[in-house]
């Protein structure tokens, strides 16, 4: 359906009333200059206790998917399995669906594309990255591809939470998690956050706007905040750096695009001002040079602000174009660079230094060794060595070096024997 009338009523179908669903419930009771109501609401547990009319409820999709009234389906479940039946049958529908779903978008977004095409209808999904953050609207619409550089983003609200409190408050990571879950910030399954798959997902759904970029999130190197030490936490204090969860991409010098997701010592950079759960992102442009967007990345108020922001979209009928994938010719994924790290290790046998191509610094002491140095991105992309057993990587601020001109270790004994 498309809703080109400014005075066409958006009724919807909500699937989902957890933080972001009543949130939204309750502001779109306070915005009647919408014109946008919510019909039915769809759950899981009939029996949970609910602040809203209880014949607003039901545990029947087929009822808002099958009700011919209902023109807008919101979809803001956790589980990405059923998110997916929800949203393609609402497109199926010729509905128009706005979801915050960033998994279920991020895997599927060939397919969702070529269902809006199919159906012609409108698929909005700004909640789905940096929550209050209007950052996927401004790729797609704004930044040329020629003329973006990179984006580098603190994407998920959770993990830069407990960085935090942690770090800066000195709480336990128990205690910060737990807090994270209790203000609604945390994914149901926080591993998620944790791991750093969440944020690269986040990554995957910015890499089609920014680039024209297909990717499977699995596929880009990622981890999260999991295997990060209090050593490595000293270790930048000395230095003057604090320790952020970035998602990056960057436009290398022969075009292609540097991405991943890794934690990061950052210093005089915007992204040390991003704390508790809010996210920023630093798009980089030939022309404009830096430019800095923050705002809250979770929470049911901010995540229903982006949605409300959709359902306004909707009303011009506003659609993403994919402008990147399908105008222009497309950028591709580079596994050929150099990044510049730090490795945080406790056994010298789970760290083979042979896999730098220079070391800069390194130290020990009786709980972790830190090497400071050059590694090729494919020592990052063929195995894990570099998250299994308490290692933990952390981009230097540095991060990629471009053009970089190889040079392998060859200080082996003393190294050795340094870090023993
Ligand atoms: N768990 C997510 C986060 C929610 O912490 O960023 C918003 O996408």
């Amino acid at each position: 359906m498309s809703i080109q009338n400014q005075q066409t009523k958006l009724n919807i179908g909500l699937f989902g009333f957890g933080v972001v669903g009543e949130g939204l419930y309750k502001v779109l009771a306070h915005t009647p200059t919408l014109n946008a109501q919510i019909r039915k609401v769809c759950i899981k547990h009939a029996d949970k206790k609910r602040n809203a009319p209880a014949t607003l409820f039901t545990t029947d999709a087929n009822e808002l998917l099958s009700d011919e009234s209902i023109n807008v389906i919101i979809e803001l479940i956790d589980d990405a399995d059923a998110a997916y039946r929800i949203v393609t049958a609402a497109l199926a529908g010729k509905k128009a669906v706005v979801s915050a779903n960033k998994k279920l978008i991020a895997n599927h977004i060939e397919e969702l594309i070529a269902l809006q095409q199919l159906h012609d209808v409108p698929f909005l999904y700004e909640a789905a990255c940096c929550a209050s953050i209007p950052v996927i609207r401004n790729l797609e619409e704004y930044y040329d591809n020629d003329l973006l550089q990179s984006i580098s983003g603190i994407v998920n609200g959770s993990t830069n939470y407990i960085l935090t409190k942690v770090f800066e408050e000195q709480k336990t990571f128990d205690q910060a998690l737990l807090q994270a879950q209790q203000e609604g910030f945390a994914e149901s399954d926080p591993s998620l956050d944790v791991n750093g798959i969440d944020a690269v997902n986040k990554l995957g759904i910015l890499l089609t706007h920014a680039y024209g970029i297909i990717a499977n999130p699995s596929e880009i190197v990622h981890t999260g905040i999991q295997n990060l030490h209090a050593d490595d936490a000293s270790f930048a204090k000395e230095k003057g750096y604090e320790i952020k969860l970035v998602a990056q991409a960057h436009k290398l010098q022969d075009g292609k695009v540097a991405a991943f997701v890794l934690p990061q010592f950052v210093k005089n950079s915007q992204l040390c001002t991003v704390k508790n759960e809010y996210n920023g992102v630093v798009i980089e442009s030939s022309l404009a040079d830096k430019q800095f967007f923050y705002g809250k990345g979770a929470g049911g108020y901010p995540t229903a602000s982006a949605v409300l922001s959709d359902l306004s979209a909707l009303r011009y009928n506003y659609r993403y174009e994919y402008k990147k994938l399908l105008y222009q010719t497309p950028s591709e994924l580079s596994n050929d660079f150099y990044l510049k790290v730090t490795i945080s290790f406790k056994g010298l046998f789970h760290v083979q230094h042979e896999r730098f191509d220079k070391i800069y610094e390194w130290s020990s002491n009786e709980n972790r060794c830190h090497i400071t140095g050059v590694l090729h991105f494919s020592e990052l992309l063929n195995d894990d060595w570099w998250k299994q057993h308490g290692v933990s990587i952390i981009l230097s601020p540095e991060g990629i070096i471009d053009g970089y001109v190889p040079e392998k270790v060859s200080e082996e004994v003393e190294f050795v024997e340094a870090v023993a």
